[in-house]
Order: C-alpha cells, then sequence, then structure tokens
C-alpha cells in the first residue's frame, strides 16, 4: 500500500491510498504528530513540541509529499514545518482506541505433543547471529525456550540473560542461586514441596515477565518441572465455559505475600484482556490467593469458575513435564505459563 494522493479539507488532510481507502488526519493531530527533528528528538525519539501552552496557528500555508511520497511536509502560517512519515501514516490509517498488545494464539498447546516444532536451540546459536530474535520467535510462539549446551556456571547463566534483557529487582533478590536446603525459606519454591500450578508474583502490579531457570547441580531425586499453555486454557474456557470465562476476566483476585516484615498485594482477573477481548495477561496462584467475599450466589459462581480453571491447569496430559539437567537453561513467559 501507498500513497496515491492527498487533499486538504476544512476538517483535516484527506489521503487516498494505493488500495482505495481514504483516510481523513485532523490538522491538529498532523501537526501534534510531526517527526521533523525540531518536533521529535532525533536520538531519543521524544514529543518536543508543545501543542497545547499556546494556540498553535494550523492555518496551513503549504501541503506537499516528497517524490516517491515517502514523507509528508506541511508549511504552516507561522512558518513553522511538521514532516510525518509514510511509516507513521499508513499505521495510523485507521482510527482505534490505543490498547495493549494481546499474547499471539497462533501456536497454542493444550498438550505437549501439540507442540509444533519445540522450542530449543544450542548455546552457539543464541550467541550468533540472529540467535535473539530465535530465542523470543519460540517464546512468543509457544511461552517457553530451551537452550542447551550453555556453561552450567551461575555467572554463564546471568551473561546469557543479560544478553537479552535487563534482569529485574524482586522480593526474592535479582540474580540468585539457591537451593531446597534453606533454614528458613521464604517460600515453598526454596523446598521440597510440590507446587500446583501456577503464575509467579500474583501479588505485584507488574508480575515477572520472562523468568529463566538452570539447574546449575543436581544430586537430588525428583524436583521435575512443568509447564502449561495458560493461553490455551483460556481460549478453551472462552469456547467451552463462556459464562466461566467471563467471571474470571472481571473478577480481580487479591494475590498475597506475607513475611514478618513484608506484606505484598495486588489485584487482578486469572484473564486480562484488551478492548477486543484478546489475552494479554494470565494470572493464577492458588497458594497466593487472599480472602475475599463477594455475594453468596456471585461466590458460588465465582468458585465455579475458579475451579474449572483450576482442573484444566491440573490436568496431567496438559503439561509438558521435564527435568532440568546442568547445561539447560530454560526461560518461559510469566504472563502465559503456568508452571509447576
Ligand atoms: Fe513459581
Amino acid at each position: 500500500m501507498n500513497i496515491k494522493s492527498i487533499n486538504s479539507t476544512d476538517e483535516g488532510l484527506e489521503i487516498f491510498w494505493s488500495d482505495s481507502n481514504v483516510s481523513c488526519f485532523p490538522w491538529f493531530w498532523l501537526r501534534d504528530h510531526s517527526e521533523s527533528f525540531v518536533d521529535l528528538h532525533p536520538d531519543t525519539k521524544q514529543r518536543q513540541i508543545d501543542s497545547f501552552s499556546e494556540p498553535l496557528d494550523n492555518t496551513v500555508n503549504k501541503v506537499w509529499l516528497d517524490k516517491n511520497a515517502q514523507n509528508l511536509y506541511v508549511k504552516w502560517e507561522d512558518q513553522s514545518e511538521s514532516c510525518l512519515s509514510y511509516g507513521l501514516l499508513k499505521c495510523m490509517s485507521t482510527p482505534a482506541p490505543p490498547q495493549s498488545i494481546a499474547l499471539q494464539f497462533s501456536d497454542l498447546w493444550n498438550s505437549p505433543s501439540e507442540i509444533k516444532n519445540f522450542p530449543e536451540m544450542s548455546y552457539e546459536e543464541l550467541i550468533g547471529n540472529n540467535g535473539i530474535k530465535t530465542w523470543l520467535e519460540n517464546i512468543q510462539r509457544v511461552g517457553f525456550v530451551l537452550v542447551t549446551g550453555s556453561p552450567a556456571t551461575a555467572e554463564a547463566t546471568k551473561e546469557l540473560m543479560e544478553r537479552i534483557a535487563y534482569i529485574r529487582s524482586s522480593i526474592f533478590g535479582e540474580f540468585s542461586v539457591w537451593d531446597n536446603k534453606l533454614e528458613n525459606p521464604d517460600d515453598t519454591a526454596y523446598t521440597s514441596l510440590a507446587i500446583e500450578p501456577h503464575t509467579d508474583g500474583t501479588y505485584l502490579h507488574d508480575a515477572p515477565g520472562l523468568q529463566t531457570l538452570h539447574c546449575i547441580r543436581r544430586d537430588a531425586e525428583g524436583g521435575n518441572n512443568q509447564l502449561i499453555d495458560g493461553l490455551a486454557i483460556a481460549e478453551t474456557m472462552r469456547e467451552k465455559h463462556p459464562a466461566a470465562f467471563e467471571i474470571l476476566c472481571n473478577i480481580k483476585i487479591p494475590g498475597r505475600y506475607i513475611k514478618l516484615d513484608t506484606y505484598l498485594q495486588a489485584h487482578r482477573p486469572v484473564f486480562r484482556i484488551n478492548d477486543d477481548g484478546e489475552i494479554i495477561q494470565v494470572s493464577f496462584n492458588n497458594h497466593d490467593r487472599a480472602p475475599f467475599r463477594l455475594e453468596n450466589n456471585e461466590m458460588v459462581r465465582f468458585y465455579e469458575a475458579y475451579g474449572i480453571f483450576h482442573n484444566l491447569a491440573n490436568q496431567t496430559n496438559r503439561q509438558f513435564e521435564f527435568c532440568l539437567e546442568p547445561g539447560t537453561v530454560i526461560t518461559f513467559d510469566n504472563w502465559r505459563l503456568l508452571h509447576a
């Protein structure tokens, strides 16, 4: 699609696209979205134009396109000039309320056998050309990725994580090495107890996004991990249990974390959705659910809906089970997958 022609009107500038569609951009919007060096800082890409302090004279003096219609220029009566790129105009061609990007649901998996192209890559592949892109694509597609052949040290694991993003701090520290022999464990995760499928940080306003685990030394029986596609459960419930799905989109369940000197709490529905009803985030942790009480009939409906989710997440045939070995690093999307 490219720009065929333009036409000035009182309402704004009409852009006629090669696919026969027409967009009418208001003059004020065009000026506010100018990408010229003066209006948008060339390095920081932060808006510099002040559209509000003083009334701007948005009388148009001249409008034109450059040679290949890659940029639109507007000269205003006050002699200032706006410039907008084809790319910006094209992606803004249809008005729509801004909203969060949904999780991609092209590769949902209701059982490990449904995982197409198993998301595994070697350490060499990751540190090579386009390695990070492949790594990210796997996470977006399936919700997790395994990196094999990594050096089995804490330093190398930290380095690997920092190649991809900065490491966020949490109540448990930043990057940390731990075992199941702590005397006063902060969390069930540091014990030998089994943990039901859950997402982490339901008590945080901003739950961890990507989480990475590496078993550096293994000298015990058990310790298997399970991953479950929460997005696949969401889509199953949307189809088969629409009323329960609706409830889990609406009730903001409190999650809590309590220690002697710490109290954390946040509220989120199991399914956080955008304006189009698409899933942005799945949050579920029955262990960390804080007390709340609805009207009796609503409470009953909530328990039913929550129970459906719980039982689907606990179906063993949904769970991808694996045992981490030194050298294999797993990263998963905590906004999509549950783990146990
Ligand atoms: Fe966890």
